[in-house]
């Protein structure tokens, strides 16, 4: 099918948060935070932009696939929090790494966002319209969250993680879902200032979550998701060489691992540096583990995220660097 990974980036803002930090302004403690979440610190924008990450992810993919921004037909960034409204980071970011890029759009699907990018990829190389994409994940969830509200502040971070995907046969098999739910977990958008406005963008909380509907539903749906798409392609879990997980709790990653009888290794987990990242979370690991050389030509490996619509998406590639 369509596309394989030839380059992998990231880039992570410098200012560190650690759980001390956030006990000095929330009622909580690191003990609370590391053995309810696993996260021990998270990264948070202070003098960059979202863009100044983004791009720097972006270029440091392209460097790592040997490409240059000139042969760079289409850009996608995933997003949930852009530094404009408008323009979207994807046009942002094609000025910013001069890219010619011809088809140019963000993908606002939290979590999930990145396999669902990676879907939308894999059309317009099925298309035939493309040949280089570069898939950009940023979030800066810092600037979304209620700082009072203990149970959301502490679990994310921002980070930016990126790839480059050239024209082969990597992609084996990809599904991504929604269920259409939004009382479970919503973000809410700026306050209207119209003065014709009764009340219909009234916000009253930052992130409204139900954090145990959020658990519940992750680690059904992940289990459910990984299954089928073992089975669907007549492997068993033992064939998959690593699982790359989105980070939102090591409970959530370590159910799964132990329900599939796999050891910590083929599980890699990075969410104790730097909380949930949201749809850069996942490209950020896997940038991790092919920087660290422990991806070999022909690994087997399944992304699986869930996130906020609520959505899924897993995605099964073979290495092919
Ligand atoms: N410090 C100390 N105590 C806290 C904190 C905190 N930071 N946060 C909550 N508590 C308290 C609660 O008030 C509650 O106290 P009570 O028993 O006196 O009422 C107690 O701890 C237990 O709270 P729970 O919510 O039941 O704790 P739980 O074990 O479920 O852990 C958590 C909460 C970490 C949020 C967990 O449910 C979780 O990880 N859920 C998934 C969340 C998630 O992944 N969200 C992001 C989705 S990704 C996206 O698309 C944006």
């Amino acid at each position: 099918m369509s596309f394989y990974i030839s380059g992998t980036g990231s880039s992570l803002p410098k200012k560190k948060v650690t759980n001390d930090d956030l006990s000095k302004i929330l009622d909580t403690s690191d003990e609370w935070i590391t053995s309810r979440t696993g996260i021990s610190e998270r990264r948070v924008l202070s003098s960059e932009t979202l863009l100044d990450i983004a791009a720097e992810a972006g270029r440091n993919a392209m460097e790592n696939a040997g490409t240059s921004p000139a042969d760079i037909d289409m850009i996608l960034c995933a997003t949930l929090s852009g530094d404009f409204v408008t323009p979207s980071m994807s046009c942002l970011l094609k000025d910013r790494l001069g890219l010619n890029a011809k088809y140019v759009y963000d993908v606002n699907m939290a979590c999930s966002g990145f396999v669902f990018a990676l879907e939308m990829a894999s059309v317009y190389f099925d298309a035939g319209k493309v040949n280089r994409v570069l898939v950009v994940c940023a979030e800066a969830i810092s600037r979304l969250l209620d700082w009072n509200d203990r149970s959301s502040a502490i679990l994310f971070g921002d980070g930016a993680g990126a790839v480059v995907l050239e024209k082969g046969d990597g992609l084996k098999d990809l599904v991504v879902n929604t269920k259409a739910d939004s009382a479970v977990l919503h973000i809410s958008g700026v306050e209207s200032n119209s003065p014709f406005s009764e009340g219909y963008a009234k916000v009253d909380k930052r992130v409204v979550m139900d954090g145990q509907g959020v658990f519940i539903f992750a680690v059904s749906a992940i289990t459910d998701g990984l299954s089928t798409m073992i089975e669907k392609n007549g492997l068993t879990p033992d064939d998959i060489s690593m699982y790359l997980l989105h980070q939102a709790n090591t409970r959530i990653i370590n159910s799964a691992r132990k329900r599939f009888g796999q050891p910590e290794e083929k599980f890699p987990h990075n969410i104790e540096k730097y909380g949930n990242t949201s749809s850069a979370s996942i490209p950020i690991l896997l940038d991790e583990v092919n920087r660290s050389g422990k991806l070999k030509k022909n690994d087997k490996i399944i992304l699986g995220a869930f996130g906020a619509g609520l959505s899924t998406g897993f995605c099964l590639i073979e290495w092919q660097k």
